[in-house]
């Protein structure tokens, strides 16, 4: 069976967006491969979280990924630095690493730009560059920033992984894995490490839209709906979504804010009941204020059963424990025999 690893950044709530471009994908894939899902909290310390905060982020994302459907039973899901073998494969993949091919990965210039640019703001000038290169203050750049894409690679190929799904805005990382795993195998004269290839999520998978006229749903956008929102919540989001006056010519093409209603109760309601909104819509007798309140109702159905078990998982401490434990278990096993592999390639002696 091949192996499948993805990363996930421990940012908050999923929300419906999150479910229907990857979760859901991750459902089917944890039957047909050999699934390492992982939550990255070594990656977030980049940006220097408290410790409470990073114990309960990865409590959230744990929590709400079981919620959804991901079985502990079929996937080995973890927590990155409950696996420190990771952290010395990426010791050695640094040392072939460049700073110059590191420094040009657009993500790490887009970061370091827009710490600049926070710097700025708080520093007189002429310290900026003190601020940002040298000084260990939560807005400097530093070299874990610099080095996440080997970080990344050493989640990747620590479990000799071949399939990786991540959205489109991962390539370049997922490049320079593949570069560091040639990297080895050419410097070692080894065939050991496959080249992860990456999996889209993107094209296949569902885009929500967001519920304010344009784009789709996004944490950072302000319009997602969380699969923890209760009822209460879905129907305000909802009912705000932006409409028009409605159509006055039969048949007429949709513009995007009620496109977007649509597309929403395409994922969410019956065929039945986006069939007879639809066809209200081309007989220009819509009521938007119906067509919103069945949308609320139907997100909320499908959010209800996922919103209790996420509130029944985060009160079982005991479970979420339980749970953290296999998979770190499961995960070293695989990570240690690749390293103990790794370490006598390179010239270490065994463990
Ligand atoms: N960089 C990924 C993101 O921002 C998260 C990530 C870290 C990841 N390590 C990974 C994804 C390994 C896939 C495989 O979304």
């Amino acid at each position: 069976m091949e192996t499948v690893v993805s990363g996930i950044r421990p940012t908050g709530n999923l929300h419906l967006g999150n479910y229907f471009g990857a979760v859901k994908s991750f459902l089917q894939m944890q039957n047909e491969y050999n699934c390492f899902f992982f939550i990255a909290d070594w990656h977030s310390l980049t940006t220097h979280p408290r410790p409470e905060n990073i114990r309960n982020s990865a409590k959230t994302i744990l929590a709400e990924y079981l919620a959804c459907g991901i079985d502990p039973e079929k996937a080995t899901i973890y927590i990155q630095s409950d696996v420190r073998e990771v952290a010395e494969l990426y010791l050695y993949l640094n040392m072939n690493a460049g700073i110059g091919e590191l420094m040009r990965t657009t993500s790490f210039k887009d970061k370091a730009r827009q710490m600049l640019h926070i710097d700025r703001v708080n520093t007189a000038e002429g310290d900026v560059e003190k601020e940002i290169f040298n000084e260990g203050n939560r807005h400097s750049v530093n070299a874990g920033l610099l080095t996440y894409p080997t970080l990344m690679a050493a989640d990747i190929i620590i479990h000799k992984a071949v399939k990786v799904p991540v959205g489109k805005d991962q390539e370049q990382n997922m490049e320079m894995a593949r570069r560091f795993a040639r990297r080895f195998n050419s410097t070692y004269e080894v065939e050991f490490f496959p080249e992860p290839a990456s999996f889209h999520l993107t094209e296949k998978a569902v885009k929500v839209p967001g519920l304010d006229g344009s784009g789709k749903m996004g944490k950072s956008e302000g319009n997602a709906i969380y699969l923890i929102d209760d009822e209460k919540a879905i129907k305000k989001k909802v009912m705000k979504a932006v409409t028009d006056a409605g159509p006055t010519e039969p048949n007429s093409v949709k513009p995007e804010p009620i496109a977007n209603l649509f597309a929403m109760m395409d994922i969410v309601s019956t065929k039945d009941t986006y069939d007879y909104f639809n066809e209200k819509y081309n007989n220009c007798e819509i009521r938007y204020g119906d067509l919103k309140k069945q949308l609320a109702e139907d997100i909320n159905n499908f959010c209800a059963p996922i919103r209790e078990r996420i509130l029944d998982i985060r009160s079982n401490e005991e479970y979420m424990e339980k749970v953290a434990r296999m998979g770190a278990e499961k995960a070293s096993a695989s990570a240690a025999k690749t390293l103990a592999e790794v370490r006598e390639i390179i010239g270490f002696r065994p463990y």
